[in-house]
This record gives C-alpha cells, structure tokens and sequence, in this order.
C-alpha cells in the first residue's frame, strides 16, 4: 500500500505533463474514480486500523484528493488558453465563435390580414372553399356571363397557357366550382386566393394580387343582407367608426351590381391626401348574383337566389395599416414586413 502524500506527487507529476484533455481525464480516472480509483484504494485497509490512525488515513486521503482535483482543474485551463492562443494565431475566423442569434420571423401582413377575414366571415358561418389559380376560359369568364367578345372581358385580362387554359383574374369562377360542389343551397363560402392580370405595377396595382371572393346563396337574399354582412366584417376588421356605402357599377355576374366603399381610416372621412379628398376608398365589388350565374353553377334562380363580392387583399391591407404603395407588400424589405 502506497502513502498518500507519494501518490499524489505520482498524480501531480503526470497532470504536469498531459498534453491534452483526454490524457486529463484518463488521468481523473485512473486516481480519483470512485471505484478502482488509486486514491479510494487507500482506504482499503482502514477497517483494520486503529481510531486514530484511521483518522490521520482519512485526513489524509481528502488532502490527496483535494490536491489532484486542483491541479487537475489548473491544468484544464491551461491547455484551454493555449489551445486558443492556438487557434488565435492560426484562424483568422474563430469559427467556434458563436454566431448572431437567428432572428425569428413572423407571419406576412397579408396573410395576417387573410386570416382575420377568415376568422369574421368563419364565424358568421361562411366556409373557406379554394379553387385553382390556373383556371379554364369557361369558369374565367364564359360561367360568369363574360361570353366571347364581351368588352368588359378587357378588365380581366390575363395570362394564357393556350386558347382554353389562363391564370385566373379573380376568385369568381369559385363561385361557380363552389354551387357545382354543393349542389344544395344554402351555402356560404368565402374564397381566398391568388389572381394575375395583365397590369404593370404601379402604386394601386400589380400583375397578382390576392382577394377574398364571397359567396352566399339562399333564398330570399337582399342588398340589405349583403351591406350588413360587409358592414360586419369591415367593422371588426377595422374598429366601429368604419362607415361604409355601395355605389352603383357594372359586372356581368352581378344584378345589380354595386362599388364597395369604406371610410377613410386616416381622415375618418373627412378628406386627405390619402384618399385623394374623397373621404372614401374603394375594396372591391359586389352585387345581387345575376340568375344565369346561379343557373351555370347549377342551381335554380326560381327558388334560390344570392349575394356576392370579391375585394382586393392587399387593399383591405392598405386600408388597414394606412400603406399607401401595394408593391410593398411583394419587395421583401424587412424594414417595412417588420412593422406589422
Ligand atoms: N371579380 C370582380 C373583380 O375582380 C370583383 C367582384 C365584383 C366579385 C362583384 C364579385 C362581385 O363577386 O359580385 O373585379
């Protein structure tokens, strides 16, 4: 049995000169682990000892430990510092340096916006119903009752993949997939998605854009229904002092067919420059559905009749947030998405 004091000059001689932290540890192990560990093999013969001896053993056995652990410790933050004295000298990059954070992102204004419509209209029970951005001639245009050659058809011009085949120009043609699908009124779905138009982009318009068609079938539907509906979501979208008003327009689906408008949220209607002094901004469009429409979805305009709209999603949004160029929603500067 060897004494304390010689094993742990043994210990401190070898820690003195390991080059490395596994040689460290091999070296914590080989003397100070808890079993088989040269320094608890010490004791191994205490029980034959008397008290004072055994405690002059016990004592000094704590002090060998102590001391291995010291230079053990020592020694680790030795070979640390130079082994990035090391590295200093050798990288010019220290790549165990730990980087930026990574900035954690959030959800686009405009789906932001999508969603909360969503959520008005969904508890009003409207059903969310998609459709495909790549759309037929028939649902585009003809369903709706823009036939061939019709002038207003040039409102909608698109991109084609060939004669039959375009992207569509607004969520309408949903309305028709939607009565084909449901077959049996009532129904009353909302349509959110992409539409494309053949449009330079400019402050109030895009070559795609997003809107939120909607779409209630039922019987015995008025304009009053309709105004009150929007009224609703245009309210809990943007606080109780919204006004809102319809002005009469033209589209072919609709009869009659009305301009959808809200109050001004910098002026309150007032005038500005925002709005151009009108006091009012314009959503979208909507109307009483015309019956040839209801009759191309399926269903008989004799006993069922109906209300629809489609507005721009992005201008719902600038409406909102008071933006007042569109082409900032699509440039990804983090500067302006970072607002909202
Ligand atoms: N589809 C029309 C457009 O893109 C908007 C619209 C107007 C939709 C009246 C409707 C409606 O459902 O009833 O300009």
């Amino acid at each position: 049995m060897s004494d304390p004091s010689a094993l742990t000059s043994e210990a401190l001689a070898a820690i003195g000169k390991a080059q490395t932290e596994q040689e460290l540890e091999r070296i914590e192990v080989e003397y100070l682990g808890r079993k088989g560990g040269r320094v608890s093999k010490l004791l191994e013969g205490i029980g034959k000892l008397g008290p004072e001896q055994k405690a002059s053993l016990g004592k000094a056995v704590n002090e060998a430990k102590r001391a291995i652990e010291a230079a053990l410790a020592a020694m680790r933050a030795e070979l640390e510092a130079s082994r990035l004295a090391d590295l200093a000298e050798t990288e010019a990059i220290d790549i165990t340096f730990p980087g930026p954070p990574l900035g954690r992102g959030h959800i686009h204004v405009l789906t932001q916006v999508r969603r909360q419509i969503e959520t008005v209209l969904e508890s009003l029970g409207y059903q969310v119903e998609l459709g495909p951005e790549v759309e037929t001639e028939w649902y585009n245009f003809e369903a709706l009752n823009l036939t061939v050659g019709h002038p207003a058809r040039e409102n909608w011009d698109s991109f084609y993949f060939n004669s039959q085949l375009l992207l569509r120009a607004h969520t309408s043609p949903v309305q028709i997939r939607a009565m084909q699908r449901i077959k049996e009124p009532p129904i009353y779905i909302i349509t959110p998605g992409r539409c494309y138009r053949r449009d330079a982009p400019e402050a109030t318009r895009l070559p795609y854009f997003s809107q939120v068609e909607g779409l209630a079938v039922d019987k015995g539907l008025t304009v009053g229904d309709m105004k009150g509906t929007l009224l609703y979501m245009i309210q809990s979208l943007y606080g109780r002092d919204r006004k809102v008003r319809v002005r009469p327009s033209y589209f072919p689906f609709t009869e009659p067919s009305f301009e959808f408008d809200v109050t001004c949220g910098i002026c309150g209607g007032m005038g500005c420059k925002s709005c151009r002094h009108k006091g009012w901004l314009e959503v979208g469009g909507c109307g009483m559905v015309h019956p040839q429409v209801l009759r191309n979805g399926g269903i008989d305009p004799a006993q069922w009749n109906g209300y629809a709209w489609g507005f721009g999603i992005e201008r719902m949004a600038m409406l909102k947030h008071d933006v007042d160029d569109i082409r900032l929603f699509y440039e990804s500067d983090l500067r302006f998405l970072e607002q909202f």
